[in-house]
């Protein structure tokens, strides 16, 4: 079965064509348009503004997978589309484009979910591995049951998967995601959206930092030490409010002092710290769940499993209990159409392409 997969959740707007192959996903064509260089400037994504850009986009980025896929619609057996979660706005523009093919062309629709589409990331083939600079799930696929985290710009939760259709939630944030979270604290920080990426390059590894972290650069780990799988992150912005308006990091970070760390070390340190406290807190209540739940395999997948210390901490903790953990290659991290397509094969919902509507507010399933 050869899909034609659409993404158009938030500020991505994605086409890929995939096929199954022997339990696997193959990608034959993924392409994507941003508009997330738009939103640097504001901080995050403006509704209007990533809606009017994703009507720009969808044609030619579904007109382009189908070239590279070099494939006809007469290929093509089904069309798959994200159904939700995402902004009303950007879901109706992939939902009626979907409709508006399947009934045009005569073709089966399926609605994805695209949480669990994240989570289907790690099914696709060839991951490349090679940014990453660690040889994960390779060319194999997860075993089930699974645990696993996903990590998104609006979702942290943690399911069990008993099957690829029986899926249970297990916890996940009462109030920010860890997305979120990095994206606010990147904003206090004063770098543009979205702020993952700008906090974990700057975060230094343990090794470089050695003891240039000041004492009062210190946040907490919320609820790390709590006896269940619920996460908040909310708390963690404010308290690096706290910071970024003390006297001792206003004076570090606006004067160039001949004593005491200079200004880069004093923002490196807070992104270390930072991205430190988000990691402990997901790495340890996903081993909460893993010690509960014993699955056959864990797995990762959203933008902020394109957090390397994420990747390496958990796959550090993982296989120290002799699992294996599953890390979509980076570009199947942050959304795409790859892992819609994905979940489309591997987990069809079809429904009539008159019945279909977007859900903004959709949960994982
Ligand atoms: O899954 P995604 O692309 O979109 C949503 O479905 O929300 O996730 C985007 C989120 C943003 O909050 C972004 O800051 C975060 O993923 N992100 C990261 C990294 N790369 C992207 N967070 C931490 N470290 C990263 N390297
Ligand atoms: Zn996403």
């Amino acid at each position: 079965m050869i899909v034609l997969a659409i993404e158009s959740t938030l500020d991505e707007t994605g086409a890929a064509v995939a096929r199954l192959n022997d339990g696997r996903v193959e990608i034959i064509s993924d392409i994507k348009a941003s508009s997330a260089s738009i939103h640097a400037k504001y901080g995050g994504v403006i509704p209007e503004i990533a809606a009017r850009e994703q009507i720009a986009s969808i044609i030619p980025v579904i007109t382009e997978a189908m070239q590279v896929a070099n494939t006809d619609k007469n290929q093509i057996d089904a069309i798959a589309v994200t159904q939700g979660p995402g902004m009303i706005g950007c879901l109706l523009i992939g939902v009626e484009t979907a409709k508006a093919l399947a009934l045009a062309w005569n073709k089966p629709l399926i609605a994805v979910n695209h949480m669990a589409a994240h989570v289907f990331a790690n099914w696709i083939t060839n991951h490349e591995s090679k940014n990453s600079g660690i040889r994960e799930a390779e060319n194999k696929v997860p075993e089930l049951p699974a645990v696993a985290l996903i990590v998104s710009g609006g979702h942290t939760d943690i399911m069990y998967l008993k099957s690829l259709t029986e899926w249970k939630w297990l916890g996940g944030t009462r109030d920010d995601a860890a997305g979120e979270a990095f994206d606010k604290a990147a904003r206090a920080m004063g770098f543009p959206y979205p702020g993952g990426p700008a906090i974990a390059k700057l975060a230094m590894r343990k090794s470089e930092f050695g003891s240039q972290k000041p004492e009062w650069i210190k946040l907490p780990r919320p609820m790390i030490h709590e006896d269940n799988l619920e996460m908040s992150f909310s708390g963690l912005k404010t308290a690096l409010l706290g910071i970024t308006s003390s006297p001792s990091y206003v004076h570090s970070t606006s004067l160039r002092t001949t004593e005491g760390p200079s200004r880069e070390n004093t923002i490196r340190a807070l992104a270390t710290e930072f991205n430190e406290a988000v990691v402990e807190v997901l790495v340890r209540k996903t081993m909460m769940a893993v010690e509960q739940y014993k699955p056959k395999s864990v797995l990762l997948g959203g933008g902020v499993a394109a957090n390397q210390l994420l990747r390496k901490s958990l796959k550090d903790k993982v296989e120290s209990r002799k699992l294996k953990l599953f890390v979509p290659d980076l570009k199947y991290c942050t959304d795409n159409a790859a892992m819609i397509a994905a979940c489309a094969l591997l987990r069809p919902e079809y429904i009539d392409p008159l019945l279909l509507k977007p859900e903004p507010g959709l949960e994982i399933k």
